[in-house]
């Protein structure tokens, strides 16, 4: 099965999203194969966004992240990185649907209290930026025979 890598941000955990968040993942039928709490350092919250670096809104990008204690999750799934994605909902959350964390969650652009892995690619980069493979826990749920035909 397929890996994302997904992050509750600083304004996630601090406005005590976090359990509801996991929960539409667990009860989506998706597992949580890694999960831990982390300060992200300057370092590895510039490897994470190395993408934007060059774009203007990168150095609010790097401090905003850095603001506060983040979740960091690796979730499995069939096709998990395009549906997680879509769970999440549009970068900026006035174009959120409502039903999706962003459009349930947030208003503003800088403070969209989640990320996800964009593509398979990028999902191995980040999970590995994040966890060593011995973090990321191989099991079974017990519900997979009624999620998976
Ligand atoms: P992530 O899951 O956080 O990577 O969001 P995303 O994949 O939906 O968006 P993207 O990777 O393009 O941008 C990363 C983050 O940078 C976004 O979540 C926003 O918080 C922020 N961001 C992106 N574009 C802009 C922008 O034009 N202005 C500002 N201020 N922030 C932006
Ligand atoms: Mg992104």
């Amino acid at each position: 099965t397929d890996r994302t890598f997904v992050m509750i941000k600083p304004d996630g955990v601090q406005r005590g999203l976090v359990g509801d968040i996991v929960a539409r993942f667990e009860h989506r039928g998706l597992k949580i194969a890694a999960m831990k709490m982390l300060l992200v350092s300057e370092d590895l919250a510039k490897k994470h966004y190395e993408e934007h670096a060059a774009k203007p809104f990168f150095p609010n990008l790097v401090s905003f992240i850095r603001s506060g204690p983040v979740v960091a999750m690796v979730v499995e799934g069939k096709d998990v990185v395009p549906m997680v994605r879509s769970m999440v909902g549009a970068t900026n959350p006035k174009n959120s649907n409502p039903g999706t964390i962003r459009g349930d969650f947030a208003v503003d652009m800088g403070r969209n209290v989640i990320h996800a892995s964009d593509s398979p690619e990028s999902a191995k980069r980040e999970i590995s930026l994040y966890f060593n493979t011995s973090e990321i826990a191989t099991y079974k749920r017990i519900d997979e025979q009624w999620l998976y035909e």
